[in-house]
C-alpha cells in the first residue's frame, strides 16, 4: 500500500468517527511513523509503505479512533516557542496558557533578574518558556505529580535552562521555601462534577489532578492564593490562569488575601482567563 491510500483510508475512519481534524490528524501520525516532516510525506504521496510502518500506523488511528489526544500520541505539542515533551501524566499544553507569558513579559520587561515560583508545573510549558524568555530569572517549580517533575525536568535539558532552575515535588500545602517576586499557576479549576461533560479527548486522557478543582472549582486556586500570600513578598506579583466564569469570585479571594487586582487579561474568544494581582498587605 502506498502512503497515499493509507492516509485517505485512516481520513474516512477519523472521519466516520466525528473526528474533526480527520486529514489533519492521519498526516500528523504518518509523519510520526515515518519520522519525516509533514511537508515531505504530502509530497511523497506514491512511495510504498512497508508492512512494518502500516501496521505501526493502523494501531495509531485505532488508539485516534478511540479519541486518544494527538499530542499524546506523537508524545510533544508546540508551546509560545518550543516543542515540550509530554505524557498522558501530564496536561497538553494549551494555547490559552501563553496569557500568563503575556502578562510576565508585560510587567518584566525592564527587570533583568527575579526569583520566581510556579505552582504546578505539569509539562514546565510556563516555567521554561519564561526561563528562556529572560535570561537571569531564577525559577523555582512545584508539582504533586512526580511525572510532571519527571517531564519538566526532561524539558528544562532539552531547553539548556536547567541551571536556573529548581524542582520540587510536593503538594503546594506543604510547600514553604523561599520568598518570591512572582508567583505564577494554572491550577486546576474544573467543577469536579463537570469533568464528565469535558471532550473525551480531555475527560478519557489527561491526568484528574491537572483537572479536577474541586466541587465548586475553585479549591486548588485558594489553595494557591493562600500560600501565595505567604511566598509572595510585599509588592510582588501572582498571575493565575482561571475559568471564563471564575474571575469575580477569585477577586474576591485575592482580596481578602491582601492582593490588589491590577488587571484581568482576555483570550482571543473575549473570555476572562489571566489575572495579575499584586501583594499589598499582610495579614496582622
Ligand atoms: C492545569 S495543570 C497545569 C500544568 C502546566 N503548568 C500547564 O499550564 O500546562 C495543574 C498542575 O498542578 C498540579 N497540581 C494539582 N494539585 C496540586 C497541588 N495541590 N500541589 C502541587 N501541584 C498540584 C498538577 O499535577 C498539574 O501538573
Amino acid at each position: 500500500m502506498n502512503i497515499d491510500t493509507a492516509i485517505r483510508n485512516a481520513f474516512l475512519d477519523l472521519k466516520n468517527k466525528n473526528i474533526k481534524s480527520a486529514l489533519l490528524d492521519s498526516e500528523i501520525l504518518m509523519s510520526k511513523v515515518l519520522n519525516q516532516d509533514r511537508s515531505k510525506i504530502i509530497l511523497n504521496l506514491e512511495r510504498k509503505l512497508d508492512n512494518k510502518d502500516y501496521k505501526l500506523f493502523r494501531k495509531l488511528i485505532i488508539s485516534r479512533l478511540k479519541n486518544k489526544p494527538i499530542a499524546y500520541l506523537i508524545g510533544k505539542k508546540f508551546f509560545w516557542k518550543y516543542e515540550f515533551e509530554i505524557n498522558n501524566k501530564v496536561l497538553i499544553p494549551r494555547p490559552d496558557t501563553e496569557l500568563i507569558i503575556e502578562q510576565v513579559l508585560d510587567y518584566y520587561k525592564d527587570k533583568h533578574k527575579i526569583n520566581f515560583l510556579e505552582i504546578g508545573v505539569g509539562s514546565g510549558c510556563i516555567i521554561l518558556s519564561i526561563l528562556k524568555e529572560k535570561k537571569y530569572f531564577l525559577g523555582k517549580g512545584v508539582d504533586l505529580s512526580k511525572d510532571s517533575i519527571k517531564i519538566c525536568k526532561k524539558n528544562a535539558n532539552k531547553l539548556n535552562v536547567n541551571n536556573r532552575l529548581k524542582l520540587f515535588k510536593s503538594d503546594i500545602d506543604n510547600f514553604n521555601l523561599g520568598k518570591y517576586d512572582l508567583i505564577i499557576s494554572n491550577p486546576p479549576y474544573i467543577k469536579k462534577f463537570d469533568l464528565k461533560n469535558l471532550d473525551k479527548d480531555v475527560y478519557n486522557y489527561e491526568p484528574r489532578l491537572a483537572l479536577d478543582g474541586g466541587l465548586d472549582g475553585l479549591s486548588e486556586i485558594r489553595k494557591v492564593i493562600r500560600k501565595s500570600s505567604e511566598l509572595v513578598k510585599l509588592n510582588g506579583k501572582l498571575i493565575l490562569e482561571i475559568a471564563h466564569d471564575q474571575k469575580k469570585m477569585v477577586k474576591k479571594i485575592l482580596n481578602d488575601n491582601g492582593f490588589y487586582v491590577n488587571k484581568v487579561a482576555k483570550d482571543l474568544g473575549n473570555n476572562s482567563r489571566c489575572i495579575v494581582s499584586t501583594k499589598i498587605k499582610f495579614k496582622k
